[in-house]
């Protein structure tokens, strides 16, 4: 249900506590509006209007090389995709964003959470960067960005990633940022007809309030959809 009401909250918290009423009050809409905005880049929701250049980015063999689907072929792929994105925010299935670089207005890339657990306060985060955009510092800032979504404006107390086990870079990148491989996963995922094992990585919320990422200056504005928001009451 798109949003009624327009909340902007900011990234400061004076001791690193997730405030339960600022939670509550920024759950109240359907969070169409929602975006994260740092120094250069900022989240937002796509729209059918992004079709064109997350097309360019996704046509590249190199960035899906450890994902499911890809390389797109064709731009009814990420329209596709893009259209699917509202429902699965309903449901709460997932909150994936594209992240724009604030210069140019140009989208550089994909990020989200997925995989929610409200009960638990945790989710899963997942990314892809245009090829020209690895290496640059988009992906540490733009996990700033979805770092501080889930963990000072969703509750959440644990985040986790998966990276391929051939996936060097992924898991150098999670590392990184602040990250700590727990495992790997067998046969966790099923990627063009064979089962594919991922390795497992952490960041609890006492861990990310320590690392580079929660220094950064970030502003939280629209509404944050009611799916994603863990309850308040700590037994629920
Ligand atoms: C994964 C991704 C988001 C990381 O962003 P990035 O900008 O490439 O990451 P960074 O440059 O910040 O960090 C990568 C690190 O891995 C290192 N690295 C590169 N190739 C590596 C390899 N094969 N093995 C180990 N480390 C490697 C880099 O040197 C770098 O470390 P450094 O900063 O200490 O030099 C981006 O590469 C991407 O979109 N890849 C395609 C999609 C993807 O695989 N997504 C992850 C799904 S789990």
């Amino acid at each position: 249900m798109p949003g009624s009401i327009q909340q902007v909250t900011t990234s400061e918290s004076s001791n690193g506590s997730a405030d339960p009423d600022r939670i509550a009050q920024t759950a109240v809409a359907g969070g169409e509006d929602l975006q994260v905005i740092g120094p250069d880049y900022l989240l937002r929701l796509a729209t059918d209007d992004d079709a064109e250049q997350l097309f360019e980015l996704g046509k590249d063999p190199a960035v899906t090389r450890f994902f499911s689907w890809g390389p797109y072929t064709s731009i009814d792929e990420p329209r596709a995709y893009i259209a699917a994105l509202a429902a699965k925010r309903d449901s709460g299935a997932l909150l994936e964003f594209v992240i724009v670089e604030r210069a140019t207005g140009a989208i550089v890339g994909v990020t989200g959470l997925t995989e929610f657990s409200l009960r638990d306060r945790r989710a899963v985060v997942g990314s892809w960067l245009g090829h020209k955009h690895w290496g640059t510092g988009v992906n540490l800032a733009s996990k700033a960005l979805v770092l501080h979504l889930g963990f000072e404006h969703l509750g959440l107390e644990r985040i986790s990633a998966y990276s391929h086990v051939r996936n060097g870079r992924s898991k150098a990148a999670l590392e990184r940022i602040g990250f700590h491989a727990e495992g790997v996963l067998q046969a966790w995922h099923w990627h063009r007809g064979e089962p594919q094992d991922v390795t497992l990585h952490c960041l609890l919320r006492e861990q990310y309030l320590r690392t580079e990422s929660a220094a950064h200056a970030i502003e939280v504005s629209g509404a944050v959809p009611p799916a994603f928001v863990a309850p308040t009451s700590t037994k629920a």
